[in-house]
């Protein structure tokens, strides 16, 4: 099993993870965090590990040209990808825990979306958003459920018979009750969190287990030590394998899962 053409010019990771993941993956759950944080015209948004931007930019669909809307990444390659799509929104790189904001610089909504979990220094990143949003302003943060569901449990293992154990930090801050602890400690007020499931649809199928792969891959230990020929023939290795564990869950030429998340909404 291979990239399908249309996706073998070795487009970046980022412009792949925008190309196939944020339609299907990133965009319905940024919508939902906009609506509950009821995003009004006048609100100033900031977007913590915006990756390509997709919460920014539905904030911008939602307030318009005059939204004061500032997306912070630590990747530069990601930002690239987000300042091609809407060259209008302030994205900076930075580091969540050292926010990259002006002097006395303030927001009314925060939105962190599957970043968190990421972050080496949990405590500092919420002491910045804490910092970062105004008196009675609101926060929502997202982090995926613990690894639980056996369909990426066993893409993992897939991966892990070439690779060794693989600390999948994608799922790595999942429980509700250390990320409430977390936001109370950082001063928040109003903390609550929820978990919030929905079936994910793929269009396709092959381009999510090409860049499912390519993230297990960069998040092993042994594969830093790898070349890019050897690297990508793992990947390639472990995408073939892992066929017969999509099958459940190919419909067609796409698939679809069950994923949950934790959406935990706090006040500055
Ligand atoms: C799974 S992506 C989520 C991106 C985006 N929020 C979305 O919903 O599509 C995680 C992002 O966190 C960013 N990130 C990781 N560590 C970070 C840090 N310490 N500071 C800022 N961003 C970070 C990565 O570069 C990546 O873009």
């Amino acid at each position: 099993m291979t990239l399908p053409s249309y996706a073998m010019n070795q487009a970046s990771f980022p412009q792949m993870y925008e190309r196939w993941l944020v339609g299907p993956l990133f965009r319905p759950w940024a919508e939902m965090a906009l609506d509950e944080l009821e995003l009004s015209s006048s609100d100033r948004v900031l977007d913590i590990a915006c990756g390509t931007g997709i919460l920014a930019r539905v904030a911008r669909e939602r307030l318009g040209e005059a939204g004061y809307i500032v997306g912070v990444d630590i990747s530069p390659d990601m930002l690239a990808v987000a300042r091609a799509l809407e060259p209008a929104i302030d994205w900076r790189q930075g580091n969540a825990g050292e926010l990259p904001l002006r002097n006395g610089e303030t927001f009314d909504v925060v939105v962190c979306q599957q970043g968190l979990q990421f972050f080496p220094d949990k405590p500092a990143a919420a002491a910045q958003m804490r910092r970062a949003l105004t008196k009675g302003g609101r926060l929502a943060i997202a982090t995926w459920r613990p690894d639980e569901i056996p369909f990426f449990r066993e893409l993992r293992r897939v991966a892990e018979r070439h690779l060794g154990a693989i600390a999948d930090q994608r799922y790595s801050f999942g429980e509700a009750a250390p990320l409430e602890a977390l936001l109370r400690d950082a001063g928040f007020h109003e903390v609550r969190s929820r978990i919030v499931s929905r079936t994910i649809h793929f269009g396709e199928g092959v381009p999510f287990l090409h860049l499912n792969t390519m993230a297990l891959v960069g998040m092993s230990s042994s594969a830093k030590e790898l070349g890019d020929q050897e690297r990508k023939r793992v990947v390639e290795a472990i995408v073939s394998e892992s066929a017969p564990v999509l099958q459940p869950y190919t419909i067609g030429s796409g698939l679809a899962f069950e994923l949950s998340t934790n959406l935990a909404t706090a006040k500055g």
